[in-house]
């Protein structure tokens, strides 16, 4: 079994912070000769590095994010039923907050709201407030919110798939010799300065930046490949040395390390498979 990581394919359907569309474009100008027997992305968010990949014959995905989880979970059991779901949904103001209130016993319901919000909210992030619950305004958006097509390719996408939602460390069972775990935690440290930020529900710490290289230490000795990427910062740098490839990635050129664009924002990219 394999995988490789040439054209993309697919494309994630959610809006997502710190999405990896960008990197999923340019994969085929970083990796060369990528095979693996099962793909993993404990950090899945929107997913966009695993859609561009298109069908792979064994994937485990996961996130801390539960409502996600069950989005993937019942696109990939009966998506028709999420999209008709959806079909009911207007794209107003009023529906808007209709929806944000409504608490559905119906999981298919629940994952047609939480798309339509998702698509049709200011800025497309999952903010919720101190109590958990999903807060992100209105976004006056024309654009239409169902997109049949990418949500039934997503959901073909999803069939040799394993779903769960947990913390990253609880997925280090599933991963064997040979298999390609692909990382996208959120950052702790903002790019190219020394300030904190804040992401989600709860902060992803220093400390689980510091849980996140041990993991890799672990996968690494299972036999595993991976793919980090993370904050261009001195600490990250610092934090996940481990004499593995380290790449400086622009959001929007690739510079491998020289010719920096001003104000362009710069990733750093771990992995110990063969890069270029
Ligand atoms: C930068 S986003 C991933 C974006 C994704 N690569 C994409 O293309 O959309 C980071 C994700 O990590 C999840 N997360 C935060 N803390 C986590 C933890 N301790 N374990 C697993 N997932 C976590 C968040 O819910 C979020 O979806």
């Amino acid at each position: 079994m394999h995988g490789e990581l040439d054209s993309p394919t697919g494309k994630a359907f959610l809006r997502w912070a710190g999405g990896k569309t960008w990197l999923a474009r340019k994969s085929d100008q970083i990796f060369r000769n990528l095979e693996f027997e099962c793909y993993h992305e404990p950090f899945v968010g929107g997913g966009a590095f695993f859609f561009s990949l298109g069908p792979l014959q064994k994937a485990c995905l996961s996130d801390k994010n539960e409502a996600l989880i069950e989005v993937y979970q019942c696109l990939k059991e009966n998506h028709a039923k999420v999209i008709e779901e959806m079909r009911s949904l207007d794209n107003t103001e009023s529906d808007y907050y209709r929806i944000r209130e409504a608490k559905s016993d119906c999981r298919f319901e629940r994952a047609a709201h939480f798309v339509f919000l998702n698509q049709t909210s200011f800025n497309g992030l999952y903010r919720v407030n101190l109590k958990g619950k999903y807060n992100v305004p209105y976004g006056h958006r024309s654009k239409k919110f169902l997109d049949e097509s990418t949500l039934e390719s997503a959901a073909a996408a999803l069939q040799n798939c394993t779903l769960k939602s947990c913390d990253f460390m609880d997925t280090i069972d599933d991963i064997g010799p040979g298999d390609l775990v692909f990382l996208d935690p959120p950052y702790t440290v903002s790019h190219n300065n020394n300030g904190f930020i804040k992401y989600n529900q709860s902060l992803f710490s220093l400390e689980d930046q510091y849980r996140l290289s041990k993991y890799i230490r672990i996968i690494k000795d299972l036999g595993a490949s991976y793919i980090l990427t993370n904050a261009a910062h001195d600490k990250v740098r610092e934090i996940f040395e481990m004499g593995d490839n380290c790449i400086e990635l622009d959001r929007a050129n690739l510079i491998g390390g020289k010719r920096a664009q001003r104000g362009s924002i710069k990733e750093l990219l771990f992995t110990n498979l063969g890069v270029f």
